[in-house]
């Protein structure tokens, strides 16, 4: 009976029940593709370079959009990101040098699918939650390329 009810939550592709029975090893995921099998280190467009002050800036700071700054700052309104995870995206070179968990892997100039700023906004995180943790929209498919291709150009502070 407890196998059987085991095995019907499987088919209904609910979490977590694999290990006990032993029989059931590939549950997809419920919160849509890794960012890893659908992502390619390439600009989107190479003949424009992206600019970190003007354009990933407004991007991370101000709150019509992302809004990463407002927790993820020492003096932010609310500093929770910044004081579980360690990172601070209140400057080029505090953002450069990362967070607790992801280190300097958070922004890996030339690979934005490896990159765990990117991840962390996209379906799939690889720990923890989906920035920006349901305070504001996910990035949008033009954030997400504005930010992927900044990283792919090297991450430059221009
Ligand atoms: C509502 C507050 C909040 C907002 C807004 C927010 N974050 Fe976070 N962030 C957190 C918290 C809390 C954690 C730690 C828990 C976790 O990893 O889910 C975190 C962790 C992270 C980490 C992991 C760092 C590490 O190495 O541990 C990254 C990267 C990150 N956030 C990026 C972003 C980006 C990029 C944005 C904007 C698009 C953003 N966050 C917006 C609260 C926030």
């Amino acid at each position: 009976m407890r196998t059987f009810f085991r095995l019907q939550l499987a088919a209904l592709a609910l979490i977590g029940v694999g290990s006990a029975t032993g029989c059931i090893d590939s549950l997809e995921p419920d919160v849509g593709p890794l960012i890893r099998e659908s992502c390619f280190d390439e600009d989107s467009n190479p003949d424009v370079a992206v600019s970190y002050s003007e354009q990933i800036v407004p991007l991370l700071f101000e709150t019509p959009t992302a809004g990463c700054l407002e927790c993820h700052a020492p003096n932010a309104p609310t500093p929770e990101g910044y004081l579980i995870s360690g990172l601070d995206v209140s400057s080029y070179n505090a953002l450069r040098s990362g967070g607790n968990i992801a280190g300097t892997s958070v922004i890996i100039p030339g690979q934005p699918c490896e990159s765990i700023l990117l991840q962390k906004t996209a379906a799939g995180p690889p720990f923890g939650g989906r920035m920006t943790l349901n305070r504001r929209p996910v990035l949008s498919d033009e954030q997400t390329q504005l930010l992927h291709d900044w990283i792919v150009e090297g991450a430059q502070n221009n």
